[in-house]
């Protein structure tokens, strides 16, 4: 008999489509991979929240305790934006005191640019009925919407970028260079990018953060084989993998691996490939850079941005950077 498995249309993002990173990633010599951008369709994103909860990961609790200090003088520093722009949306609760501060002095476009559309609805209905806010959701991956965003702008109007909750983090110190190049580029003299990064802190209490002992960000990682399954038609067996986190000293970094417990033939449909693992080799899903502030700063201004006010939440160990054009 053959299974008919309803193939769902792909997803369109910088890196290429799901099936292309994922063919790419698991089938390539050496160390397999997948973007850890994939794992946030509606199940990752749902399980990412539920992360934010956990007593182990205080890094979305520091960054929203000092948005909420230091809103204010965001506002005022980036000089009362007319437009706010987020890479990013989340839930929207974090950027909410931002566009508060801001609404205060003046009406308001908020941006938020997404490449998940259940997560740019959620922010947008959570955000929609602040007086003197306009919500201008863009689908898209982070540079092209800021492109799309500041299409046909005017000529004072001021831009407040917003990139929060050490998603930084995610890429490498190339990547997050040449990103926030681009970035720069696109944007004027007088407009100011708010950074949240999530700072170097003890081996422990980081894998704590990444390994909880209730297993939702093992569930989290494992989602991505699912995802597999659900999208591409795959046969993984999660349970035939394990979630690893692993802190890089040298590199300064967290890893998420899944870990293959046995030697095992993966077959995915919509790839027409068989996929191998021996025991105990890993998938290296998703990296999460830890910085020093000063790294921050660094970053930044090779980039081409200078730095305007750094905020630290040294309990958890968080900045927020605020630079200007
Ligand atoms: C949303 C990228 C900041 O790296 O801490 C949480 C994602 N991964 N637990 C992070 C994540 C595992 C998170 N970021």
């Amino acid at each position: 008999m053959i299974a008919s498995i309803p193939l769902q249309p792909p997803v369109q993002t910088a890196a290429g489509t799901f099936a292309a990173d994922v063919l790419e990633g698991l089938t390539r010599p050496g160390q397999k991979t997948l973007p850890s951008s994939w794992l946030y369709d509606d199940v990752g994103s749902a399980l990412f929240e539920v992360i934010t909860l956990l007593p182990e990961y205080g890094l979305t609790r520091a960054d929203a305790a000092l948005l909420r200090g230091a809103a204010g003088a965001v506002a005022e520093m980036a000089g009362q934006p007319a437009r706010i722009v987020e890479f990013g949306s989340g839930s929207g609760s974090k950027t909410r005191c931002i566009l508060e501060a801001a609404l205060a002095s003046r009406p308001v476009e908020y941006a938020p640019i997404d490449i998940s559309r259940a997560a740019l609805e959620n922010c947008a209905s959570n955000l929609r009925g602040l007086p003197g806010l306009t919500v201008r959701p863009v689908e898209a991956c982070y540079l092209s919407g800021l492109a799309e965003t500041l299409a046909g702008r005017g000529t004072d109007d001021r831009t407040l970028l917003l990139f929060l909750g050490s998603t930084i983090g995610n890429f490498s110190p190339d990547q997050a260079a040449t990103f926030l190049r681009s970035a720069r580029q696109q944007m004027r003299p007088g407009d100011s990018l708010l950074l949240g990064a999530d700072l170097v802190k003890p081996r422990e209490q980081l894998l704590a953060a990444y390994d909880d002992p209730l297993g939702v960000t093992a569930a989290f990682n494992l989602n991505l084989l699912a995802r597999i399954n659900r999208e591409l038609g795959g046969e993984f067996q999660p349970g035939r993998f394990a979630h690893e986190a692993r802190f890089d000293q040298q590199h300064s970094r967290i890893e998420m691996h899944l870990r293959a417990r046995v030697a095992q033939k993966v077959w995915i449909e919509g790839l027409h490939r068989i996929v191998s693992f021996e025991a105990g080799e890993t998938i290296w899903t998703e990296s999460s850079y830890k910085f020093l502030t000063s790294d921050i700063a660094e970053i930044g201004a090779e980039a081409g941005w200078t730095i305007a006010q750094q905020w630290v939440d040294h309990e958890w160990g968080f900045a927020e950077t605020l630079f200007s054009a």
